[in-house]
Formats: C-alpha cells, sequence, structure tokens
C-alpha cells in the first residue's frame, strides 16, 4: 500500500535530517547593537542572537518595539518552508474498515520510522465557555476501548474535562507525512488501573508526581526541587503509593481522520464516524 516501507521511510527521514541541519543558530558579533539589545532584552547573556539560515538565504529584520519589548524578528522567511509531500497516497480500497487497527498500523510505522516520541499526541480541550486549550500528552496504551494518558487530576486539562468531557487528539507524524486526529469523550479510568501502571514508572517519576501541583503557579523553581526531597526522603523505604490526584483517562473516540500528504496540496483525508450500530461509516474529506 505504501511501496516498500523501508525505502521510502529512510528517504523521508533523510528529508529531514537534510532540512533540520539547514536550520540552526547562528552566532552573531558583537558588535551588533540590534542583537546585543534584543539579547539584553530578554535577559541573555551570550552573544548568541537568534539568525535562522535557511540553506543559504537569510532573512534580518530590524526589531519592532512592541509595548517597551523588543521582538528581534529576524527568523527566516516562514513563508518559503514549503515541501511537496511525495510518498505514497491513501486510497479508500486499502483502508482498514477498523479505524483501531488503521490506527494500530500506522502506529507500528511510525515506530518503525524511529520518529522522535510516536506516542506524543496534542491533547485538546476546551471549558466550559468553549474556550480551547492544548498540550502535548504521552500515549500509554490503547485498545478498542479507548486511548489512555496519564496526568494530574487537578491540572487545568483535568478541570476542563470535568467541564466538558470532549477532547481531541493529535497525532502528527511529520516525516511521514500523516496525521491522525481522534475526536471522543475523556473519562477517568479506575483507581486500580493507574495503580496498574504508576507502580511500572520509574521510582523518578513516580515522586514527581506527588510534587507537582499541576497547572498551579509557583514562585521558584526552587520551591519544586525542595517539595522533591521532602517527598524522596518520605517515601525512602519502600513503595511509593499511587497519590489521590494523579491517574488516566480514556479517550473513547467516536471519530477518527487519516489524512496523508499528496503533492499540489491535494491530501488524501478519511474520516470514520462510530454509528449506532457500532460499525464505522468512511468519507473521503477535501483537502
Ligand atoms: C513530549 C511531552 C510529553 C508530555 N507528556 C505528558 C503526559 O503524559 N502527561 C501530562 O500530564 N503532561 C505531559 N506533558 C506536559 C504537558 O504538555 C503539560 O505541560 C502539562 O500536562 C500541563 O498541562 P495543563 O496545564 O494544560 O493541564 C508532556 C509534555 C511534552 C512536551
Amino acid at each position: 500500500m505504501y511501496g516498500s516501507p523501508g525505502r521510502s521511510v529512510a528517504r523521508r527521514t533523510n528529508y529531514f535530517r537534510t532540512h533540520a541541519s539547514l536550520l540552526k543558530w547562528r552566532s552573531k558579533s558583537d558588535s551588533d547593537e540590534t542583537s546585543r539589545h534584543a539579547a539584553t532584552t530578554h535577559g541573555v547573556s551570550t552573544s548568541l542572537s537568534p539568525v535562522f539560515e535557511v540553506g543559504k538565504r537569510e532573512t534580518i529584520f530590524p526589531p519592532i518595539e512592541s509595548k517597551g519589548i523588543y521582538l528581534q524578528r529576524n527568523f527566516m522567511d516562514i513563508a518559503d518552508l514549503r515541501k511537496e509531500y511525495i510518498s505514497g497516497g491513501l486510497r479508500r480500497k486499502e483502508l482498514k474498515p477498523d479505524p483501531f487497527e488503521q490506527f494500530e498500523m500506522w502506529f507500528q510505522q511510525a515506530c518503525t520510522a524511529e520518529l522522535l516520541e510516536p506516542n506524543a499526541m496534542i491533547l485538546a480541550t476546551a471549558s466550559a465557555q468553549s474556550a480551547p486549550s492544548t498540550r502535548t500528552v504521552l500515549l500509554k496504551y490503547f485498545d478498542r476501548q479507548g486511548f489512555v494518558f496519564f496526568t494530574n487530576y487537578e491540572s487545568k486539562k483535568a478541570r476542563q474535562i470535568d467541564e466538558n468531557p470532549q477532547v481531541a487528539l493529535l497525532f502528527a507524524w511529520l516525516p511521514l507525512e500523516r496525521q491522525v486526529q481522534i475526536l471522543g469523550t475523556a473519562t477517568k479510568i479506575s483507581t486500580a488501573e493507574s495503580l496498574k501502571y504508576f507502580t511500572i514508572r520509574p521510582r523518578g517519576s513516580q515522586l514527581g508526581a506527588w510534587c507537582s501541583q499541576q497547572s498551579t503557579i509557583i514562585s521558584s523553581r526552587q520551591i519544586l526541587e525542595m517539595k522533591f526531597e521532602e517527598i524522596a526522603r518520605k517515601f525512602q523505604h519502600g513503595e511509593i503509593p499511587l497519590p489521590s490526584f494523579w491517574g488516566g483517562y480514556r479517550v473513547i473516540p467516536h471519530g477518527f481522520e487519516f489524512w496523508q500528504g499528496r503533492p499540489n496540496r491535494l491530501h488524501d483525508r478519511f474520516f470514520y464516524s462510530r454509528q449506532d450500530n457500532d460499525l464505522w461509516e468512511i468519507q473521503r474529506l477535501s483537502p
């Protein structure tokens, strides 16, 4: 379906390596007033200034002042960052009827391609007043029941899920020219299920879960580190218990979108929606 996975994945990975090597920080001379001013304003003590090079091109703008803060605008010309998506397309007749199986296949391919954190997903939540918010979380396991991640039950995301359990997940597997969006309802998993996962976490991560009142304001990093020391002393003997404010959510999907990049922005998009009989209807979406 995707040609020879080994060859095409290597080609795509090469593209990204080459591309990444063209984007690099460049040291600027100390005599450059503009960069020194911006560096001082941002509290940066070195003479490094954020000049990106894209190939041999370089675009430098003067700094612009905004409410007393100098914004360094000498970034690459972002509009020039464009690539053609050349890998194989996604055809309707080759899709698996079950989106969980389709996801599993793509997830395995993302792992085989050795992408950085293939299980990283953007979780979008919204408050009762529809104010959206996003962040990265790690998928820990999935099956036909749903997609499970772990977090602090008093965090901002948790508060939003309490108010409004409708969420979206996004896997952006860019070197494979793919993204998968999952729409669903988030529910807390049982304490027993959270405990099962908590006990296999590294000890440092277990202690970390105890220390962080996630999403609240803290006055310094030192406070966090002191809390870590205190918790480490408290639980120095024996197993670390599961914090009551920490655990998993399962996102139970009602929609999946599989996106595959194609040339000329004529990408392939297929949307699976769950029907009343628990079968999935598949429709092609316009790119
Ligand atoms: C690669 C990556 C993985 C992350 N994984 C998790 C995770 O699994 N659970 C979690 O609570 N936060 C994770 N975070 C931190 C979140 O992105 C976020 O900062 C934190 O959960 C607080 O979000 P909130 O204030 O919106 O609730 C991760 C961040 C990154 C960059």
